[in-house]
């Protein structure tokens, strides 16, 4: 029998458009022998809805509600959302395993993660922590530094704390040149150089409009090379690919508008040691930062050969110009391989976790799944 698969895209983040082209990826890719596809699409507003048909995803249409187990569907961003009814919701039931692909904030950083945890439905990529980690790029850098791998200097603005942060203050920690970015965002949006006091401010402003935590880092002059990881017990890294920005830095417009507006080399032409080195770096990130499933690692590049970690992301772009499919294919793994194993390592890994024990009282925690009566558990039992 064929398992369900459930795409989960779209979101209240700033990507959400780009969470969109991921999942019509990742859909034209699953192997129809092993999987049945359903796309599930989280309007911006917050609600869900199963869409019929994959057509809804380029111009959403009138998609269908999800249905909660009481029959009752949700209003557009109702703020209850699925779990306005205390039970399993219904979907939970026809899904053997969920491909989130939802960038950026409540998919990306946990929430969702915890969600699915919640309702006992395996998910590929990270799990919560790893998810919580990866997003916010000061834990991270923290977590990074700990560990002893490299990542440019930086200072963690909190908004309570943004008097303190004056330009003055910043060129004598950083130097002239910086890059301003909100703490947990994602596609460069937000995200500035600043190269003078007047650029700083207007980064700073721009940067909070969309996180209350902050980042000023020294710019450093480098290439930018980017890893692909997979795996859970033994991770493997994938050729580099190399990032050449045509203008500036890798902005959200030379991401996904400008076609020209960056050029992807792969593989980077880089020496092989280096290769190697980078390779090894971005497996021991990738454990340091609590992964699994999959992840991408990004690098910076000095001339003087220094490797720096700038990021991870947890759930990577897969739009057709994405860098993650791009380098497994490079690799010498083909997309739609790609993504059956993703799907079956989330099951392995969902398969593991079953064997660990979470309470001395089992006998008690094994029937809290109906009373009697045959009724869901009330909270005050729990
Ligand atoms: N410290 C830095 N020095 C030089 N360039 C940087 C620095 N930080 C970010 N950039 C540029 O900005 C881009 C986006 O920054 P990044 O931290 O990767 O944010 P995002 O998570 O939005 O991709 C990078 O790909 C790079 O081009
Ligand atoms: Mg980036």
């Amino acid at each position: 029998m064929k398992l369900n698969v459930a795409i989960i895209c779209g979101g209240r983040s700033t990507e959400h458009d780009v969470s969109l082209l991921s999942a019509k990826n990742i859909y034209d890719a699953i192997d129809r022998d092993k999987f049945e596809v359903s796309i599930i699409k989280i309007d911006e507003g917050g609600a869900w809805h199963a869409l019929s048909s994959i057509d809804q995803l380029a111009s959403p249409g009138r998609p269908q509600e999800i249905q909660t187990s009481d029959g009752r569907s949700r209003a557009r961003g109702d703020r209850h959302n699925v779990l306005a009814t205390a039970s399993r919701p219904a979907f939970a039931e026809r899904v053997d395993v969920v491909f989130p692909i939802v960038h950026g904030a409540f998919g990306e950083d946990g929430c969702l993660q915890g969600f699915l945890k919640m309702l006992d439905i395996p998910f590929v990529g990270a799990d919560v922590l790893g998810s919580a980690v990866g997003m916010d790029k000061d834990v991270m850098k923290r977590l990074l530094q700990q560990g002893g791998v490299p990542t440019p200097r930086w200072l963690a603005i909190h908004r309570k704390h943004r008097a303190e942060a004056s330009y003055e203050n910043v060129v004598g920690l950083l130097g002239r040149s910086v890059f301003v970015k909100p703490a947990n965002g994602g596609s460069s949006v937000g995200i500035a150089k600043a190269t003078s006091e007047m650029e700083y401010i207007r980064a700073v402003e721009e940067a909070f409009l969309f996180d209350d935590k902050i980042l000023v880092e020294e710019a450093v002059v480098a290439r930018e090379l980017e890893c692909s990881v997979i795996g859970g017990e033994h991770p493997r890294a994938s050729v580099l690919g190399e990032v050449i920005p045509t203008g500036g830095f890798y902005s959200y417009q030379a991401k996904y508008i400008d076609e020209k507006g960056a050029i992807l080399a792969i593989p980077a032409d880089i020496p092989q040691e280096t290769a190697a080195l980078i390779r090894e770096t971005a497996l021991k990130a990738y454990e340091i930062l609590c992964c699994s499933g999959f992840a991408r690692i990004d690098f910076f590049l000095t001339e003087c050969g220094d490797v720096l970690v700038n990021e991870i992301n947890t759930l990577p772009g897969f739009t057709s110009s994405s860098m993650y499919p791009r380098l497994w294919e490079a690799t010498g793994v083909s997309y739609p391989s790609l993504v059956t194993q993703l799907i079956e390592g989330a099951l392995q890994r969902h398969l593991a976790k079953k064997r660990l024990r979470y309470s001395y009282h089992h006998s008690q925690t094994a029937n809290l799944g109906e009373d009697v009566n045959g009724n869901d558990p009330q909270v005050g039992l729990l």
